[in-house]
């Protein structure tokens, strides 16, 4: 029997938050006023090297996560990066390395991610609206740069999806101009429902839209079709136009939770282990790993924290959970 066999639950994706910075303040995950420039991120003594996250991705395969996908914070603000996706790109079995990003940077590093072996990228954009844009990053900064930049990475060679958080009254005027903006491009936008991540973001169910909401929107002018999930456990519903080589999704966590084919696992940039984006409380794997650790020690640590896993937090979420609970942050978590 292998590890893997072991495990009562699958374990498929690792997501790694490479660190807790961020040069964005989306409104929806780091308010500016949560947030200010007097903020105090993680010291860097606290964060995992390259080299220990490399050693632990390689122990989160052997109990069968076959794709690591990278986030922050903003992950292209953290130095060094190509050498790490090389060094993931090296672990046997490791299938799929993905990055998301909020895409200010990938002028400057798409070419030497993509030479270290990335080939997908998620992006966010929420708004082709300067002034929508502007608002919702927090910084005032305008869509320009990050769809230069997208246009850019898909010449370097990229597969891009773009995510898209909606908001009632902030950017749902913006569904429609998306959908068909990214539709001509052959670029897949992914329409995300706001969530409950963290408590910082003031949340409530009114400032919803959800998939039924915005596919009913987009149905007026556009026919489109199901598109059948492509592995088990895939987080975005599908939608392919079907006049159009292009495909939308919607990822569904408030209207349709999808925890009972949930296979991610999470790992923040100080080497806490989550086993769900709301959780409260993370398992330190840092402190056995700079105790020393041998491989075996810190695999058997991985194995019994994932095998009491219950969680299902979407499936349960309720206005009370979302405002009374003590979550972590998702610009330190990643979503
Ligand atoms: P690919 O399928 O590899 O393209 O990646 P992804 O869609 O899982 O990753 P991405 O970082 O683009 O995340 C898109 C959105 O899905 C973000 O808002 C995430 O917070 C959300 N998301 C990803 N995994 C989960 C999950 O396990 N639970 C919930 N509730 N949301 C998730
Ligand atoms: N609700 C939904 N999605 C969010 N993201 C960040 N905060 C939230 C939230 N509160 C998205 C980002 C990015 C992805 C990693 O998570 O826009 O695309
Ligand atoms: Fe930064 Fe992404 Fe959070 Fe926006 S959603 S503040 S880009 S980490
Ligand atoms: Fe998985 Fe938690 Fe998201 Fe449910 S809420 S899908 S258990 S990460």
């Amino acid at each position: 029997m292998t590890i893997t066999d072991q495990l009562q639950r699958p374990l498929r994706d690792l997501r790694i938050s490479v660190t807790d910075r961020c040069n964005f303040r989306c409104t929806y995950c780091m308010p500016k006023e949560v947030f200010g420039d007097d903020y105090v991120f993680m010291p860097k003594s606290e964060l995992l090297s390259f080299e220990e996250m490399t050693r632990l991705a390689k122990l989160f395969v052997e109990f069968g996560v076959k794709k690591v996908r990278l986030t922050g914070g903003e992950p292209l603000l953290r130095r060094d990066l190509p050498d790490f996706i090389r060094g993931l790109s090296k672990i046997d079995g490791l299938e799929d390395v993905g990055l998301t990003t909020n895409g200010l940077l990938l002028k400057q590093y798409g070419q030497p991610l993509y030479d270290a072996g990335l080939r997908r990228l998620n992006i966010s954009l929420d708004a082709l609206s300067e002034k929508t844009f502007g608002e919702m990053n927090g910084r005032g900064i305008g869509p320009e740069r990050v769809l230069a930049n997208i246009d850019y990475a898909k010449s370097v060679g990229f597969q891009i999806k773009v995510n898209m958080v909606v908001q009632k009254k902030v950017n749902d005027h913006e569904i429609v101009p998306m959908a068909r903006f990214f539709k001509e491009r052959g670029i897949t936008l992914r329409f995300i429902e706001f969530m409950d991540v963290g408590t910082d973001n003031g949340w409530s169910f009114k400032q919803v839209i959800t998939k039924k909401e915005i596919l009913a929107k987009l149905q007026e002018n556009e026919q489109l079709e199901p598109v059948a999930a492509s592995y088990f456990g895939e987080v975005a519903g599908r939608y392919r136009y079907t006049d159009a080589q292009a495909e939308i999704g919607f990822i569904t966590s408030v209207s349709e939770s999808f925890c009972s084919s949930c296979t991610r696992a999470r790992l923040s940039s100080d080497g806490k282990f989550y086993t769900c984006l709301f959780a409260t409380e993370g398992f330190d794997l840092r402190s056995i790993l700079r105790s020393g650790a041998s491989d075996e020690e810190l695999a058997r640590a991985i194995k019994s924290v994932w095998e009491k896993r219950v969680d299902r937090y979407s499936d349960e979420r309720t206005e009370q959970t979302a405002n009374s609970r003590k979550k972590i942050r998702m610009s330190y978590i990643g979503g």
